[in-house]
């Protein structure tokens, strides 16, 4: 049983100063595919209704499409009005802010466009656009090589005149080696300081608060290892399936879409130790040591610490909807995973012996992302009246999404005459204490790399360290015959074989992903 008590700010809340983007010329490489029209048009919309972008701002779309730059504001309308990410949307705004996208047709795979491209973007400039210029890539992995090869060709990656910085999209790779490859082609054309590998996890309002969170109080980090935390759970469930990215997901899987980056990288702040400053160097060297300390696992580990799964037919948000194997486009005997579990330890002093269990999947009961830190148990269960009956230990909840906030879980005694005790929370909701919509990952991110500030992106270092994890799984995953697929039902908690990771022979089970993340 549980109740709740709010934590609310000390003081009234007026909203931040908001910072300004420099101005520049964004060019998007993939401009018609999904992500731009449904995130970073929806993001950018934004910045410029508050107020944050420079006037001298433009958008260049680049696609193999042949469409007239009316065609490209017009797709863009579409998926910024619909999206939930556009505070405040309306036609008005909108005719504004379309006056600063523009497109040009060109196939990134064609040496010829590179030349094309600068001579459109030397033109920009004399005719009164920023010198700056930001490159998203935002293609399919395979094109990011010879798009940072036909930049670097056409000199657009040495900026005289301004900055030239590039964000490159996931995934970065899809193994250690093609990772390492792909970093030294970036790092024969651009300077490290001027890339910004993406992660939109780190651009979320709670992930970030977990710095704040653990290293602005006193009170949490003298307890946050070994000796006090039990285990630590690390959950992103999602209700979708694999939506129209068959292809895509066919040859990437669960534990590359989501461990090898947004799980992995959760894990690094909930592990890292505190650094020295609050600068992007300072930051991800923290976070690059936390991912090194974790061991890459042998075959026969593997087999032992990971789960894998895939979705078969039925029931989510009281509809009734297919199995993996039947969406559109994935094969009929397709054994790509849908859902991960793993069981991590990061050997260094602070965790030894403290597993991270993460598990991720599509098609599961409810869409919750969070992190639940497990306490140990108190060591005498002086308020027990039989074994079964003890306190259970505390557990603090940073949830993601949806309901952003904190909750912290701990034992008191119920009123009356008896000594029973019952579980309690101590809530902090972000929107009931701070009332304002968080911004969306993509408009913080944004607005760090148009301002130059790489600490929520991943280093170098980083994205390789995660790979050195990630491989040895993947390869064992091969090698090992896959279990019988599908082995959960779309709606239900993932496969029951999870339960059997986490409890190991403990009292430890999962956080229930149906019933808002309790116990059952
Ligand atoms: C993306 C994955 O990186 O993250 C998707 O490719 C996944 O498969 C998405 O659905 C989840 O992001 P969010 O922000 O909705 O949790």
């Amino acid at each position: 049983m549980s109740a709740t008590v709010q934590a609310t700010p000390t003081r009234e809340v007026s909203p931040p100063a908001l910072p300004k983007a420099d101005s520049c010329v964004l060019v998007i490489f993939g401009a018609t595919g999904d992500l731009t029209h449904r995130k970073l048009m929806p993001a950018l919309f934004d910045l410029a209704s508050v107020g944050c972008m420079s006037s001298a701002f433009e958008v260049l779309g680049a696609g193999r499409t042949q469409l007239q730059d009316q065609e490209f504001r017009e797709r863009m309308r579409q998926g910024t009005s619909q999206s939930k990410d556009a505070r405040d949307y309306s036609d008005e705004k909108w005719q504004q802010f379309a006056k600063h996208l523009h497109y040009i047709v060109g196939d990134p795979n064609d040496g010829g466009f590179y030349p094309k491209l600068a001579d459109e973007l030397e033109r920009m400039r004399v005719a009164g656009s920023s010198p700056n210029r930001l490159f998203y890539v935002s293609t399919p992995a395979s094109l990011a090589a010879p798009i940072v090869e036909g930049l670097g060709a056409a000199g657009l990656a040495r900026n005289d005149k301004g900055w030239s910085r590039i964000v490159l999209e996931k995934p970065f790779g899809r193994d250690l080696q093609s990772a390492r490859a792909l970093n030294r082609v970036v790092e024969n054309v651009f300077e490290e300081k001027d890339v910004y590998r993406i992660d939109h996890y780190l651009g979320k309002e709670t992930v970030q608060n977990m710095l704040v969170f653990r290293f602005g109080n006193s009170l949490f980090e003298p307890v946050w290892n070994r000796n006090y935390i039990d285990y630590v759970e690390i959950t992103a469930a999602e209700t979708l399936g694999v939506e129209s990215r068959a292809s895509f997901y066919e040859e990437t899987g669960a534990l590359r879409d989501m461990v090898a980056n947004h799980l992995l990288q959760l894990l690094t702040l909930t592990a890292m130790e505190p650094p020295v400053a609050f600068d992007a160097d300072s930051v991800r060297e923290e976070k690059v040591q936390v991912l090194r300390s974790i061991r890459p696992m042998s075959r026969e580990e593997v087999a032992r610490r990971t789960v894998r799964g895939q979705y078969g037919p039925g029931v989510v948000d009281a509809k009734p909807v297919p199995g993996y194997r039947q969406e559109p486009n994935v094969s009929p005997n397709s054994t790509t995973e849908t859902f991960a579990a793993v069981e991590f330890f990061v050997d260094n002093w602070r965790w030894a012996g403290v597993p991270f269990f993460v598990r991720t999947g599509k098609r599961l009961s409810r869409s919750l992302t969070e992190i639940a830190v497990h306490f140990k148990r108190t060591p005498q269960a002086l308020f027990a009246r039989t074994p079964d009956e003890q306190i259970e230990p505390n557990v603090i909840t940073i949830r993601i999404q949806p309901n952003e906030g904190i909750a912290i879980a701990f034992g008191a005694k119920r009123p009356g005459t008896q000594m029973q005790t019952m579980t309690v929370q101590a809530e902090f909701s972000y929107k009931q204490a701070f009332g304002t919509k968080t911004p969306a990952a993509y408009e913080t991110l944004l607005l760090d790399a148009m301002r130059g500030d790489a600490t929520l992106f991943t280093r170098r270092d980083e994205v390789e360290n995660e790979w050195r994890i990630i491989t040895p799984i993947e390869e064992a995953w091969a090698e090992i015959a896959a279990p019988a697929f599908p082995n959960y039902a779309a709606g239900s908690e993932g496969p029951e074989r999870s339960a059997d990771l986490i409890a190991g022979g403990d009292h430890r089970r999962w956080r229930q992903i149906s019933s808002d993340g309790s116990h059952s």
